[in-house]
């Protein structure tokens, strides 16, 4: 059966964890810790500004996540070394398996969109410059709904953006939260468990599927 299929962003289709090699000449050994740290805290502000309803957009959380990070780490940005990193944030590469994957399953009849904490123009660039935007039918962002995941609102908001049901939307992530907020309002969902040591967080939530990649994904889905 054709499925309504949502695509989390970073981690699923490209990985954040990539900044550390601009980081590298700014952070030298730390550059990975530095953007574990960064990535860390760009989720746990989202969260918060969630809780808070305090909403303000991805890219804010990313960019005060950055100066958390720097500060953390003992590293003085200055603001056009600041600017570079936003934007090489815009040029993270596609995960090998995405471009092939996402082929298949629109190959296998299935509508596909980017559902993501980011902002819509953000994350077309992204897939502009990953290459990947034509694999995509549309782009859902939760800035239209003015919170974030894993609040109910933005899951409803995707199945309503696919006029379906939430029984009949799907959701594919590699974060566990992400996965877990989607089961939570009854959607399907998708775990891509890219590392083979990821854990997944014990709240008696499942995925549906567990998959390492979104090749061997479009061979589960099928048709
Ligand atoms: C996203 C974050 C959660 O793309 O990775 O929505």
């Amino acid at each position: 059966m054709p499925r309504a299929i949502g695509f989390d962003i970073y981690g699923t289709l490209v990985d954040p964890l990539d900044m550390n090699e601009h980081l590298r000449p700014l952070a030298g050994d730390d550059a990975d810790a530095m953007s574990a740290t960064w990535r860390q805290k760009q989720l746990e502000y989202t969260f918060r500004r969630g809780l808070m309803k305090k909403y303000e957009n991805f890219g804010v959380c990313t960019k005060q996540a950055l100066d958390f990070a720097a500060e953390s780490f003992g590293v003085s940005l200055s603001d056009d070394e600041r600017t570079k990193l936003i934007e090489e944030y815009q040029n993270l590469h596609a995960f090998p398996d995405v471009a092939p994957g996402l082929e298949k399953m629109k190959a296998n009849g299935h509508r596909l969109a980017a559902f993501s904490n980011g902002v819509e123009a953000t994350a077309r660039m992204l897939f502009t410059n990953a290459g990947i935007l034509a694999h995509l039918d549309e782009i859902v962002s939760v800035d239209d709904v003015g919170t974030f995941k894993p609040d109910p609102a933005v899951y409803e908001y995707l199945a309503k953006r696919f006029e379906r049901s939430i029984e009949e939307t799907w959701l594919v992530s590699s974060n566990p939260f992400d996965v877990i907020g989607a089961k939570a309002v009854g959607m399907n969902a998708a775990w891509i468990k890219r590392s083979g040591n990821a854990v997944f967080d014990p709240w008696g939530f499942e995925p549906d599927i567990v998959a390492s990649d979104l090749e061997e994904l479009a061979g589960t889905l099928g048709s």
